[in-house]
């Protein structure tokens, strides 16, 4: 079978190789999947450039997330958490065997049901992007329906998800993103407010947009400048859910500012819920999938590719010019 396998670290269009190798077995908590469609995130630009929190051994495959159709399960696997053979699932791949091949290994208790109202390529993108925003919005900064949330990244992967969740929730959502084609992008997503930030004065737009309030809730995958800004227009009493440095820059808060403000900053990693409260992950995928079929959230696919254009959509959301998720569908 085809698998693209990374067997150093560098820029993903330069490590990524496609290669022809042998069908991954299944161990005992693993299931053998057909990929039907596997999302790129940014964390898999991460994993090439061995700047991921998780360091799989060489050679290894990235992808994290995917919809697959279950061909065998691990001998030893428990019974509970093994799926049928021939069903639709959503998954999370066992680095070092990720989602970018024609058949890879996903962990058992990872698997869920892929909801009947979304195809391949869009159940393959409700998992990571979708969990992280529900679980920014809802379990970390509470947010109540007529607050203002303010989204980084608004037409990007998580940020999409979050600005549909945002407005799934009842708040009113201002997107920020860079450049005109994300700006279209975002106001067709839901957000009532969408800022240029190559453009426009982010502090100045948010304090126009909310009578000088400010916003309630921040969601921001961007760090670096995003988060230097978001201090500067966080309502009283208001939250920042921290969720990832995509500029490359890890800020550094100022506490003084966080006490003579009167807001929280809130870091947010999901994948921990998965081992801390795997209960609260199966729901909240109970809630997405209902999410899904009410029309409420849609995972926005901008491309679709084959196999072979894995290397370059790894490289281009590292360099910040997708929108929505890329999908591979091998
Ligand atoms: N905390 C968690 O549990 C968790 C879970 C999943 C993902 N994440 C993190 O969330 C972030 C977003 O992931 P994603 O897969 O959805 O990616 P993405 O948002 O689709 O891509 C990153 C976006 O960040 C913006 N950006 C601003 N400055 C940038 C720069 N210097 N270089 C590259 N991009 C820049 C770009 O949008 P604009 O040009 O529109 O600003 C770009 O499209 C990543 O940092 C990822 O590690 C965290």
């Amino acid at each position: 079978m085809k698998a693209w396998r990374v067997h150093m670290n560098g820029e993903p269009r330069e490590v990524m190789r496609l290669e022809e190798i042998p069908d991954p077995e299944p161990g005992a908590g693993e299931v053998l999947v057909r990929v039907r469609a596997a999302a790129v995130n940014f964390p898999d630009a991460l994993l090439c450039r061995g700047e991921y929190q998780i360091k799989p051994p060489f050679p290894f495959t990235p992808g994290v997330e995917l919809c697959g159709e279950v061909l065998a399960v691990g001998e030893g696997t428990a019974e509970g958490d093994a799926p049928e053979p021939g069903s639709r699932v959503i998954a999370q791949p066992a680095l070092p065997m990720g989602g970018f091949a024609e058949r890879t290994l996903v962990t058992a208790a990872s698997i869920r049901e892929a909801p009947e109202a979304l195809d391949d390529a869009e159940a393959a993108a409700l998992h990571i992007g979708y969990q992280t925003g529900w679980f920014g919005l809802h379990r970390r900064a509470r947010i109540q329906s007529g607050e203002t949330l303010l989204v980084h990244a608004a037409a990007g992967g998580v940020g999409s998800a979050a600005v549909q969740l945002g407005k799934a929730a009842g708040a009113r959502v201002i997107g920020v993103v860079g450049g005109k084609a994300k700006a279209d992008a975002a106001r067709e997503l839901g957000c009532d407010v969408v800022v240029d930030r190559r453009e426009d004065d982010i502090v100045a737009a948010v304090k126009e947009a909310t009578g000088g309030r400010g916003a309630d809730v921040i969601y921001d995958p961007v760090g670096g400048d995003a988060y230097a800004k978001s201090v500067k227009c966080v309502a009283f009493e208001g939250r920042i859910v921290v969720v990832g440095f995509a500029s490359g820059a890890v800020p550094t808060p100022g506490l003084n500012h966080a006490l003579i403000k009167n807001y929280s900053i809130l870091g947010l990693h999901w994948g921990l819920y998965n081992t801390k409260d795997p209960a609260a992950v199966q729901s909240c995928h109970e809630e997405l999938t209902a999410l899904a079929a009410q029309g409420a959230v849609k995972p926005y696919i901008s491309e679709r590719l084959t196999l072979d254009g894995g290397a370059e959509a790894v490289q281009r959301v590292f360099d910040g010019i997708t929108t929505g998720r890329v999908v591979i569908q091998p």
